[in-house]
């Protein structure tokens, strides 16, 4: 089960005698590939010491909204945004309570509501408790907000009596919890990605290049493979792993992206352009290193094809562009749909004056999102790339659908 490979899990442990099947539970993801951090509620500390977790998970483990020495290690927003997805396993009834009241009063509950990423619960109590109409309509609160209940099972309960309550069990928690990152929205769809940077040689050492980090072009590929669809992605020079399931070819320059794109291009459905292309290379490469003789020294640069809109001009896929802007984003981006015909485009802001601390764009993790089309537009607040390039998806996949 590859889809768990990288993802970074928070584990919220409540107070119940379930939590003790959870020190396995952490164990399993990480054979999964899955990163863990584990926050656990004040009760939850009475059934199993952090000691277990934090030796289980590699990591301290946080128990407190208030904690310094666990905020300077990893603050609780930073935490929010760090998950892939939450799961609450075992989730109490007061914690299931809580949630669906959006009560914030301790860290665990507080992070639900400060994060942008799925969350799961895992309820485990009593099967009277269970049946009460409060926890009930709690878990139906849950369920309308999207939020994935998983169980729980009808057995043997620790007080003795039997019915509906007990925590599934680790191999289901973990099955399902992969089934978050797996859906069908592409299936039997093929998807075409460029990716990174391009250098572009002036002689055979030096290039004109630039800092795109090929992060989120990586992140769309696996979230499309996420999706079901069959993926091919075209890399520029980067350091990143390739997706499980990803066809990648490599590249270096615009013109080899270019031949690389059109060489797959006639087996594909969707092309996203998330490549920072350079528009210009030199001229004339020099076949030995250049010697510095003058004072000055100019290089004439020549156009590259614009991949994008030659893919887009055929009509025959559907296109996604990305426009990363210093200035009248909406503007220039709402120009580039039209220009190059595009059916969507992702834009975003990059060196913001006015928000020098933001931490989004191209070199960084984090990215903020404006999606364009002919007669809409959807706002993607700051996430990591991984989560925004899953919206990102399901919204290409909802356009395409309904294209087709
Ligand atoms: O025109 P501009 O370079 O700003 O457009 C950006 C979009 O066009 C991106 O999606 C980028 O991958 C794509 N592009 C391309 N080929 C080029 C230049 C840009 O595919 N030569």
């Amino acid at each position: 089960m590859q889809t768990l490979l990288g993802k970074h899990i928070l584990l919220g442990v409540t107070g119940g005698i379930a939590a003790y099947k959870c020190a396995e539970l952490v164990r399993r993801l990480r054979d999964e590939g899955a990163e863990v951090r584990v926050v656990m509620t004040r009760s939850a500390t009475e059934f199993v010491t952090p000691l277990t977790f934090q030796a289980l998970s590699g990591h301290t483990v946080h128990t407190d909204l208030l904690d310094p020495e666990a905020e300077a290690a990893m603050g609780h927003i930073e935490l929010a945004r760090w998950a892939d997805a939450v799961l609450i396993a075992p989730a109490t009834a007061n914690m299931i309570g809580k949630l669906a009241q959006g009560i914030a009063n301790d860290l665990l509950s507080t992070l639900c509501l400060a994060t942008q990423a799925p969350i799961a619960v895992a309820p485990a109590m009593n099967h009277i408790m269970w049946s009460d109409q409060a926890t009930q309509d709690n878990i139906n609160t849950l369920r309308n907000r999207q939020i994935a209940v998983f169980g729980p099972a009808f057995g043997n309960q620790a007080c003795g009596e039997t019915g509906e309550g007990r925590m599934l069990e680790t191999t289901e928690l973990i099955e399902k919890l992969a089934s978050i990152f797996s859906h069908e929205s592409l299936r039997n769809t093929r998807v075409l990605i460029t990716a990174g940077p391009t250098y572009e040689a002036i002689d055979p050492v030096r290039f004109i290049g630039n800092r795109s980090s090929g992060r989120m072009g990586f992140a769309m590929a696996e979230a499309a493979i996420e999706a079901g669809a069959k993926v091919t992605l075209i890399a520029g020079p980067v350091h990143l792993k390739t997706p499980p399931k990803v066809d990648r070819i490599d590249v270096e320059s615009a013109r080899q992206m270019h031949q690389a794109v059109m060489s797959q291009i006639d087996d594909c459905d969707i092309f996203i352009a998330t490549a920072a292309v350079a528009d210009y290379s030199p001229a004339q490469t020099h076949d030995q290193k250049l010697k510095k003789t003058e004072e000055t020294l100019s290089i004439q640069l020549r156009r590259n094809p614009d991949i994008l809109a030659e893919v887009a001009a055929t009509g025959k896929v559907f296109s996604v562009g990305f426009a990363a802007e210093t200035e009248q984003l909406e503007d220039h981006a709402r120009k580039k749909l039209q220009s190059k015909q595009l059916d969507l485009i992702a834009a975003n802001q990059v060196a913001n004056h006015d928000r020098p601390d933001e931490d989004t764009g191209f070199n960084s993790e984090y990215n903020a999102l404006d999606i364009y089309w002919a007669n809409g537009h959807i706002q993607l607040e700051k996430a990591r790339k991984t989560e925004l390039a899953r919206k990102l998806i399901n919204i290409i996949a909802e356009h395409y659908k309904n294209k087709h």
